[in-house]
């Protein structure tokens, strides 16, 4: 049987979704053009190495990467690419709208490529203002006679499981009213059990921002539960059990903790109230579910009140740094602003996380400690704040902080331990559930 030939596909933009879209995409055996504008950043890719902490990226890069060129602009993009993914980031602007200027700026450099074939298919994977699709579409109207047609392909990837998300698709939606597009980014996709979602574009990009937003109601909801069981001496985690096995709710998402961080949902969330601001509705449940994660994301501070007036001068033990756990990400962390305001308040502070470490040394130089490992950062700790469920974390030996801890108090903001596992000597507040 005649091989069928490999597609030429470019990805702009080698972030979280960037790479792990040219590591997929290539898995299927497109060949890809992969284009990074920072040098950095680039000259790791060129030697292999992942730029991005991700369980089993390395090994997937490794595999995958001799059909991956690396470019550093689109100038070198020639006329047998087909197909361009862009994946740039669309960080939060102050107002918490999205900055999509990295978005244009690609678009921009592929509309001024001479070289490329004049039919070529842009597929949006950025996360974008619901309506940008549809304006891209009419600027490269007015600025080429190229037939560039624009299709909006939201991207679901986790940090965490990226790479599987990307392999395993759920669902791949696609927003185009163009027959021609769809049949080809099918053929991109290859494989045939793919399930997709066809629309327009304006509801495609809507239904990212509707999952990530959906996703943070059902967790403020849950913290929101927690906080009620803790007044009513309830149980959290047997409320969730209760709940999650109801397949109407679902089990997944259901984890109340101090709230949720990440690169995507507290961005998101705010983007999506921006967008039905700006269309003249008010998204009350989402507003709600924003208000719910910022007061979240203080409560074991509000908790630690209960044992000392003010954190002066004490030692206090963080455990986990990043926004979760199998990630060295720390945007919108909840250990972030709880390490802020506990310096604020001048306290000593140690912290330990087994990925994130050398991130954190980069934003908080010598202004506090970093430890090697759990027990010595909870050595002669007065207070312990766990921020990030690591697998490590979960598995400490709880005598241990009764042993090196000057008082031994740990607040845990990730429901870690079975409260029945819990050491007499040893004060432990979880969220949402009985202290000990
Ligand atoms: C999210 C979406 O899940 C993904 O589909 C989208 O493409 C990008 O945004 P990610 O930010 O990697 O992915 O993390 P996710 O696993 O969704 O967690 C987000 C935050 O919610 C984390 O801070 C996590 O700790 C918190 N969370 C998650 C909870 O507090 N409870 C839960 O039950 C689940």
């Amino acid at each position: 049987m005649e091989r069928e030939k490999k597609m030429k596909v470019a990805v702009i933009g080698m972030g979280y979704v960037g790479l792990v879209t040219a590591i997929s995409l290539a898995e299927v055996g497109n060949e890809i053009i992969a284009i990074e504008k920072n040098s950095t950043k680039l000259e790791k890719l060129k030697l292999g190495i992942s730029p991005i902490y991700e369980p089993n990226i390395q090994e997937y890069f490794k595999k995958y990467k001799e059909n991956i060129q690396f470019e550093s602009n689109c100038e070198n993009l020639n006329e047998d690419v087909k197909v361009i993914f862009i994946c740039v980031g669309t960080p939060e602007n102050k107002d918490g709208t999205a900055d999509t200027r990295s978005v244009y700026e690609a678009i921009n450099e592929i509309i001024n490529n001479n070289v490329l074939a004049k039919d070529i298919i842009i597929v949006i994977k950025s996360t974008v203002p619901i309506g940008t699709n549809k304006d891209i579409e009419k600027l490269i109207k007015n600025k080429t006679n190229k037939n560039i047609k624009i299709v909006s392909n939201p991207e679901f990837l986790s940090q965490g499981t990226a790479i599987d998300d990307a392999i395993n698709p759920q669902r791949i939606v696609l927003g185009t009213d163009s027959k021609e597009t769809i049949k080809i980014l099918k053929l991109v996709y290859k494989k045939n059990n793919r399930k997709y979602v066809i629309t327009d574009s304006n509801t495609a990009e809507l239904i990212k921002y509707a999952c990530n937003s959906f996703l943070a109601l059902k967790i403020s909801y849950m913290n929101e539960l927690a906080n009620i069981c803790e007044l009513i001496n309830g149980n959290i985690k047997d409320l969730e059990k209760g709940m999650g096995t109801d397949k109407r709710i679902g089990k997944y998402f259901l984890k109340s903790g101090v709230g949720y961080g990440g690169s995507c949902f507290p961005k998101d969330t705010k983007a999506l109230v921006k967008l039905a601001e700006r269309e003249g509705y008010e998204i009350k449940t989402l507003e709600a579910a924003i208000l719910v994660n910022k007061n979240q994301r203080i409560k074991l501070i509000e908790k630690a009140k209960k044992y000392y007036k003010n954190f002066n001068n004490l030692n206090i033990a963080i455990l986990g740094t990043s926004f979760k756990p199998n990630t060295d990400d720390i945007r919108e962390s909840a250990a972030i602003d709880n390490i802020n305001i506990l310096l604020n308040e001048k306290a000593n502070i140690k912290v330990y996380d087994p990925v994130s470490l050398e991130i954190i040394k980069e934003k908080y130089k010598d202004s506090i400690e970093y430890s090697n490992n759990i027990d010595e950062a909870v050595t002669g700790a007065d207070l312990c704040l766990i921020f990030t469920e690591w697998k490590e974390i979960k598995e400490y030996k709880l005598n241990n902080f009764v042993k090196y801890m000057k008082k031994a108090i740990v607040l845990d903001g990730r429901n870690c331990y079975e409260i029945n596992r819990i050491p007499k000597k040893m004060i432990y507040e979880a969220i949402g559930n009985k202290k000990r």
